[in-house]
């Protein structure tokens, strides 16, 4: 169902690599809500090619951006201006990536290299998507940029190895950038810490299948979908929710606020 949202507004998608992807879905809510957009991946995840379908679905043109590299970024927002006919009104960044997790490292044998790259990758590119959008100043006032995250960033999930410091990172910057854009354009910025999700980066963390078990049962709510994630996003890009930045949206069934749940307690006494 729409109700129009999104009307009239532009934005970046960020993040969109195959149907299972949150950015996928939000790329599509926010179309859904009257919405024109980019979609935007590291040129080597372009190559699957499964964006092309996205792009037809949104009437979206696909723009190759690493977002580590700030020369790709400058070139993202300044075509997707050109292309949408106007400045932005949302960005979300839905990226993440640890080589330590992928190569299933041990927390105390950490590539630094990697961990350096972990940071650049799932963290900084925040900052410098950021930093890109303000020289260009290619945001309209009252824009929304979101990043999503994972509360791995509070507290400790072993092996989430040093993705735990990269999300700790993303939502410090959110925080800072979001005090800087409010006061110079008062665009908003925030993260939302999302309910573990079957997606390609998701499944990438050893024993996550068990994991998302373990969290369904200690969410009263069950863990939040990625779609549900998708509507979240979209009603933060409305203009329904124009009074909150600098935050770290919750979205997880509950789960940051349990202590020990129903569900929990059943498991333990079979
Ligand atoms: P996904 O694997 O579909 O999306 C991750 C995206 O990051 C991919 O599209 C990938 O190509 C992109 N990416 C990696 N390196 C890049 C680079 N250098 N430049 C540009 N893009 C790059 O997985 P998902 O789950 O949709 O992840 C989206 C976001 O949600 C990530 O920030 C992830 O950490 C976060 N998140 C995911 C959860 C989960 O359980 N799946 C839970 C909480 C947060």
């Amino acid at each position: 169902m729409s109700n129009n949202l999104l009307k009239g507004k532009r934005g970046i998608v960020f993040g969109a690599l195959d149907e299972r992807s949150i950015a996928w879905k939000v790329a599509l809510k926010a179309k859904g809500q009257g919405a024109s957009l980019t979609l935007t991946n590291a040129p080597i995840a372009l190559r699957m090619g499964a964006i092309e379908r996205l792009a037809g679905q949104c009437g979206a043109e696909v723009i190759p951006a690493d977002a580590t590299s700030v020369g790709d970024l400058e070139n993202l927002f300044s075509k997707s201006v050109e292309i949408l006919g106007g400045k932005l009104d949302f960005v979300l960044h839905s990226i993440g990536m640890s080589p330590n997790v992928r190569k299933n490292k041990e927390y105390a044998g950490l590539n630094y290299d990697w961990m350096l790259k972990t940071m650049d990758i799932s963290a900084i590119s925040f900052h410098k998507v950021m930093a890109v959008a303000e020289k260009q100043d290619a945001m309209n006032e009252w824009g929304s940029i979101l990043a999503l995250t994972y509360i791995a960033a509070q507290r400790t999930f072993p092996d989430y190895s040093d993705m735990a410091q990269a999300k700790a990172m993303l939502e410090s910057i959110a925080r800072s950038y979001g005090e800087r854009f409010a006061r110079l354009k008062k665009v908003r910025v925030n993260t939302i810490s999302q309910s573990p999700t079957m997606t390609t980066a998701g499944s990438g963390v050893p024993g996550f299948d068990v994991f998302m078990d373990y969290a369904g049962k200690m969410s009263p709510l069950g863990n939040a979908s990625a779609d549900a994630c998708a509507d979240y996003c979209v009603s933060m890009f409305s203009d329904l929710t124009k009074m909150v930045t600098m935050q770290n949206l919750m979205h997880d069934g509950g789960f940051s606020s349990s202590g020990i749940t129903a569900g929990v307690i059943e498991q333990m006494k079979k």
